[in-house]
């Protein structure tokens, strides 16, 4: 096939185990300065990205706001073009396909927001903000598309009399319930939800969290989950993607990434994770130093400026992406064999230290206690 044939809908019939798989993706946007607003330098928001979704499954992608999170799920979906690589889709690349294809696709390939009321219509009725793009892709007879709409509200938690209502007499629970029925009403396959619950009460994420899993069993929907809370993420997803300043740092199976962390970021990320259980003491690491600026990212492992296992290999080389066990893949010295015999030039893990330190102050206030 000629690579400069656009793709049509025919090519994205495929049954493939990977419904998604993103290939050495990059998302670079200009920086314009001066009064001929040229362009004198890039953000590297999405920096060499590579993961795959198997169908039915749920990846989560986690790291610090200015990540490239939210990013990534854009430029998948083609609401940013991308810089380079590929966004493949029952094992086509979406980049390639024609205009009218790219429309359908649409329908298949959705996502989720953060702020549920500034994506709905304030001047439309619930039951046309759902309908709409039904109508627009003719995936229902006019006739029935009103029946069609209240059984989606249904299926979403929503109430038949609420088809009437504007978004703004609804509280955030329920227009995410909207904006989850409106995406359901096409029919997806892949949906990225983008910190679905982040703006949500606690008591109402769990609910919002349960309808997404109970929607992806129903419906055999595949999911790309971004969040900062790593609980729900681990409590949502089959596998788990770590990102930092642009780039994958570490990726697996949910148990693997879990409780065989490898990567000095994901460890430090993780022991931020709140433990429901108070005579638990916390061993949060704080990582040392600000976030390095995406347009300029630090040479070699773009982690080294606040690792705690940094060696000096690290400054210049960048580690290479290795599979570590099976499926469990890691970027870092520490694991590629280059940094075998090195030795970390920052002190290690000081807060995990302090910590420690604590903990055994806080026994020997015991024992002295008890011998009282
Ligand atoms: N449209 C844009 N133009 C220029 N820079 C952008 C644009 N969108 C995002 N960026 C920059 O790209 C980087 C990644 O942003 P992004 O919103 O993807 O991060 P994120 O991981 O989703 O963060 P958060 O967790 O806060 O939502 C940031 O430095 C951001 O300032
Ligand atoms: S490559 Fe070096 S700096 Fe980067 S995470 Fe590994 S040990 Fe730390
Ligand atoms: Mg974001």
């Amino acid at each position: 096939m000629s690579e400069d044939r656009k793709l049509t809908l025919e090519d994205f019939r495929a049954e493939t185990e990977n419904l998604i798989e993103v290939r050495n993706l990059y998302k670079w946007f200009g920086i314009k300065s001066g009064v001929f607003q040229r362009v004198t330098g890039h953000v590297k928001a999405v920096d060499g990205v590579s993961f795959k979704i198997k169908a039915g499954s749920t990846m989560g992608l986690v790291g610090e706001s200015g990540c490239g999170k939210t990013t990534v799920g854009r430029t998948m979906l083609r609401l940013y073009p991308p810089t380079k690589g590929e966004m493949l889709y029952r094992g086509q690349n979406i980049y390639n396909a024609d205009g009218r294809t790219m429309r359908t696709l649409r329908a298949k390939l959705q996502m989720i927001f953060q702020d549920p009321y500034s994506s709905l219509q304030p001047r439309m009725p619930v039951g046309e903000i759902i309908g709409e793009a039904v109508r627009e892709h003719g995936l229902v007879p006019e006739n029935q598309l009103r029946e069609y709409v209240l059984e989606i509200m249904n299926e979403s938690g929503l109430q038949p009399h609420h088809i009437d209502r504007y978004p703004h007499e609804f509280s955030g629970g329920q227009r995410q319930r909207i904006c989850i029925a409106r995406s359901l009403a096409l029919g997806p396959e892949f949906i990225i939800c983008d910190e679905p619950v982040s703006a949500l009460d606690v008591s109402i994420q769990a609910q919002i969290i349960n309808l997404l899993m109970d929607m992806q069993e129903k419906k055999k929907l595949t999911y790309l989950f971004i969040s900062h809370d790593l609980s729900v993420v681990e409590h949502i997803s089959s596998h788990v993607g770590v990102m930092y300043l642009g780039s994958i740092v570490e990726a697996g199976p949910k148990e693997k990434i879990f409780t065989e962390t490898l990567h000095p970021y994901t460890k430090a990320l993780f022991s931020a994770i709140p433990i429901p259980d108070p005579s638990f003491e916390m061993h949060r690491q704080i990582l040392q130093g600000d976030i390095p600026s995406p347009s300029n990212p630090p040479a070699g492992c773009k982690f080294h400026t606040r690792c705690p296992e940094c060696m000096e290999i690290c400054k210049t080389e960048v580690p290479e992406w290795k599979e570590y066990s099976e499926d469990h893949f890691v970027a870092c010295h520490l694991y590629d064999g280059v940094g075998k015999d090195a030795k970390p030039i920052v002190k290690k893990d000081v807060a995990m230290d302090t910590a420690k330190k604590k903990t055994a102050k806080k026994e020997q206030n015991k024992k002295a206690k008890n011998k009282e």
